[in-house]
């Protein structure tokens, strides 16, 4: 399991299922008609805590010979729970479930642990009151929510300011069951999978983009109907190997089956920028998605990178592993815009600085812009590092073990379980 600065990073590497889609298809195929197979959904807690939550809403669900079956109810067919439903780590859940709620007419209450607990609902629940829904928060902005949804939503356009696929699919959701068009305008730098998995299950849905927004129109006058689905590689999950192999000259990592949605990949742009050499091998498409094998043959040291306010929601969940390339990267690096960082599972961003201090790294938070002053000397570690369970900060962090002279210390790795559970056993496997 230990990594540490004398390791480089070799192998044939297919990552776990995309947790994104994985939530989304468990919804979707939730609430479409007849039955739906899906083939390497990611078994992390976020995504069977969605599983448990659409059983709890009446949605049949068996795993048989590596497979998920799933026998959906139709729209406005969800019934009333029978106690709270808990989300443990899961803003997605949370968020596209109250989503779902929303349209259909039955009070439950979502609930989560002590860090979504903590995070921004507002920003979804005030949409989707708009519509009908009568919706409660803890001191009107957090979890628990307790939703009386509406059997007859009133359809609207939704101007969408802050750039979250979570608050643009939790709308989309709640149109499933609105008669009549949904509207909305977002940010087009946010993930579209939503969007993607309810063209391929033939619902009626129109989507426009311009350079820098995108335009959704939906109509509920087409059923939803059943897909089989292989849920391709994470390449979030996939950023802390890929990251890793770039580190070190002499890698050479292949990554099969991944993701490769171009509103998922910026950290691979970056990466790109910063001297890692990696090449997209094979492309295809599949289910409206882009599918990609990579290479990395690893041959030099990295050079500092500067990303924009705009290039920040392209990787959003991948600034924390950037954030230990750029500190082994010759000169200074800029993370421009990372006010979403600080609503994440924790606040990423003081935890960035914080740990890369306690590393040996120099860094500086000027309001929400991160500089972080790079070389390729090795650091000299054996910290302890605070990840305040945050699966994507002690991941990222357990990688910097290989530019640190002493390896650090973790408390308690469990939490790496929420979105990449064999996370150790691929470390162990791909580092030599
Ligand atoms: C996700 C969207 C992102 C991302 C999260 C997963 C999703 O959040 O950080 O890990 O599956 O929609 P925001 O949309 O709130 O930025």
């Amino acid at each position: 399991m230990p990594i540490n600065n004398h390791n480089i990073i070799r192998g044939n590497y297919q990552p776990p299922g995309d947790k994104s889609i994985s939530h989304r298809i468990l919804i979707l195929s939730g609430q479409a008609i007849g039955k739906s197979e899906i083939f390497n959904l990611l078994e992390g807690e976020d995504v069977i805590n969605t599983l448990k939550a659409m059983k709890l809403l009446g949605v049949q669900i068996k795993k048989k010979n590596n497979k998920y079956h799933v026998y959906g109810v139709p729209s406005g067919g969800l019934i009333e729970p029978r106690r709270k439903i808990d989300f443990g780590n899961s803003g997605t859940g949370i968020r596209l479930i109250s989503g779902l709620i929303s349209s259909n007419n039955i009070k439950v209450n979502l609930i989560g642990d002590s860090s979504l607990s903590k995070r921004p609902m507002k920003r979804v629940t005030e949409h989707l009151s708009k519509i009908g829904a009568k919706i409660k928060l803890k001191n009107d902005l957090y979890p628990p929510i307790e939703i009386k949804g509406t059997g007859a939503a009133i359809p609207l356009t939704f101007d969408i300011i802050i750039p979250s696929a979570q608050i643009k699919s939790a709308i989309m959701l709640s149109a499933l069951n609105t008669n009549g068009s949904v509207k909305i305008k977002e940010l087009n730098s946010t993930r579209d999978h939503t969007e993607n998995m309810l063209k391929s299950m033939g619902y009626n849905i129109k989507v426009r983009e311009n350079k820098s927004h995108r335009f959704i129109e939906m109509k509920n006058n087409k059923e939803l109907k059943s897909i089989n689905y292989n849920v391709p590689g994470d390449p979030s999950s996939a950023a802390f190997l890929i990251t890793a192999a770039c580190l070190r000259p002499g890698s050479r990592l292949i990554v099969k089956n991944m993701l490769f949605n171009k509103t998922r990949v910026g950290f691979i742009k970056t990466l790109k920028k910063m001297g890692g050499n990696i090449k997209i091998i094979k492309k295809r498409k599949i289910h409206n998605e882009l599918i990609a094998d990579l290479k990395i043959e690893q041959n030099k040291v990295l050079k500092s990178i500067k990303l924009n306010s705009i290039d920040i929601p392209l990787q959003i969940d991948e600034i924390p592993i950037l954030s230990i390339a750029a500190s082994f990267a010759q000169g200074t690096s800029v993370f421009k815009g990372l006010k979403e960082l600080t609503v994440k599972e924790s606040n990423r961003l003081l935890l960035i600085h914080k740990n890369l201090k306690r590393i040996g790294v120099k860094s500086i938070i000027k309001k929400y812009d991160l500089y972080i002053l790079g070389n390729n000397d090795l650091k000299k570690g054996g910290a302890v590092i605070k990840h305040d369970n945050d699966h994507r900060i002690l991941m990222s962090f357990f990688i910097s073990n290989m530019i640190c002279k002493k390896n650090n210390l973790f408390k308690d790795k469990s939490c790496v379980k929420t979105s990449y559970p064999t996370f150790f056993k691929h470390i162990t496997k791909f580092s030599h």
